[in-house]
């Protein structure tokens, strides 16, 4: 091609330039706009399984800015007391609805997922309950008309309860001896199981309990329940491991392993009480002050969790996470033990921490 005049060559020029800014430049700047679109500033839009949050109604009802996180960053929410046996059944012949109805409530209007927590445990019960007078027979009775009253109650509001809660001892591998275990015998929990089932057929019924990916008989017992539930017929749909750990113990190699003998259940498997802490608990406080470094290490162990979840649970069976307590401020460490720590992914600002971008990181890995 011949150029006559220097015009000639700067119109080539122009039009070559053009051609490359068109079909190059302007599809290359799409696509990386796309590529880096940043993530929606929500866990439970990023998370393939609900994400939770435990709440007291107490704050519900006192702190907006928390609800509007809650609103936009969670799709799920446990009762974090007002369905314990000593709040909602004070007394024998009262029940107290008010703020468990409120809870329920909230969560229809705001579609949240609404997790029951807990019919049956040893703690939080009313003194009537635990003092009761009576042969086996009317304590049976009492039992069973507790778990059949406040399921079916919300039995189209709850999607799942915690049935029984912590009802393995510590470090033997041996049922914990509560007074449910002691004037029931301990059938009790499969008992617990098939009257919740008979009180509220579609609700999905848990099992839940603390340190099963730390102690390694509580463990092997939770399984074999599991396992005896199946051969009996018990119906249970899933298992709620709390998970209150610390960015140090227990290892990642075994919570994997935890998750994957869980998961060899079939059943549904609910991180249910997520909280990473520091401190030791009832243990004189190492960690005295929240540092950048902790932080880092919090995010990192925040992510591993998170993602082991992801990984090792078959789809199917992710119920979901749910993180104990919404901020720092409220969580329950501090004023339960009497110590100084920062377990969750707010702070007590209400502001991101980098555990926040830990859970998130973790959710696509
Ligand atoms: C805690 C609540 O968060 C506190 O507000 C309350 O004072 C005590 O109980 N395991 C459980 C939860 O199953 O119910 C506990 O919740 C935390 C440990």
């Amino acid at each position: 091609m011949n150029f006559n005049t220097q015009l000639q060559r700067k119109l080539f020029a122009t039009v070559i330039l053009n051609v490359f800014i068109a079909f190059v430049i302007i599809p290359f700047i799409g696509y990386s706009q796309q590529s880096i679109k940043p993530k929606p500033g929500r866990l439970a839009a990023i998370a393939h399984f609900p994400i939770g949050s435990a709440v007291g109604m107490r704050w519900l009802e006192r702190d907006s800015v928390m609800v509007s996180l809650l609103k936009s960053d969670f799709n799920s929410i446990t009762a974090e007391n007002c369905m314990k046996p000593a709040l909602i059944h004070p007394e024998q012949n009262r029940f107290n609805w008010t703020d468990a109805d409120k809870l329920a409530e909230f969560c229809e209007k705001y579609n949240f997922r609404l997790h029951g927590h807990t019919l049956i445990w040893h703690s939080q019960v009313p003194e009537w309950m635990e003092k009761f007078q009576g042969d086996s027979t009317a304590f049976e009775a009492v039992f069973k008309d507790h778990i059949q009253t406040v399921i079916s109650r919300y039995k189209e509001q709850t999607k799942s309860w915690d049935v029984v809660n912590e009802a393995i001892a510590d470090n033997n591998g041996k049922w914990r001896k509560t007074f449910w275990l002691e004037r029931l015998g301990k059938d009790y929990i499969a008992r617990a199981f098939r009257y919740a089932r008979e009180a509220a057929p579609a609700v999905k019924l848990f099992y839940n309990d603390y340190s099963l990916e730390s102690d390694s008989l509580k463990r092997k017992l939770a399984l074999k329940m599991v396992d005896s539930f199946r051969k009996q017929g018990v119906p249970i749909d899933g298992i709620g491991l709390q998970m209150h750990i610390r960015v140090d113990h227990p290892s990642l190699k075994e919570i994997e392993e935890t998750f994957t003998k869980f998961a060899q259940t079939g059943l549904l498997i609910h991180i249910s009480e997520l909280d990473i802490s520091f401190n030791e608990f009832k243990k004189e406080p190492r960690f005295k002050a929240f540092t950048p470094e902790m932080a880092d290490r919090q995010k990192q162990r925040y992510e591993d969790v998170v993602s082991a979840y992801n990984r090792i649970i078959p789809k199917n069976q992710q119920y979901g996470i749910t993180i104990w307590g919404f901020a720092d401020k409220y969580n329950w460490i501090r004023p339960f033990f009497k110590q100084p720590d920062w377990p969750v992914v707010y702070d007590d600002s209400l502001q991101r921490k980098p555990a926040w971008y830990g859970f998130s990181n973790g959710l696509t890995k």
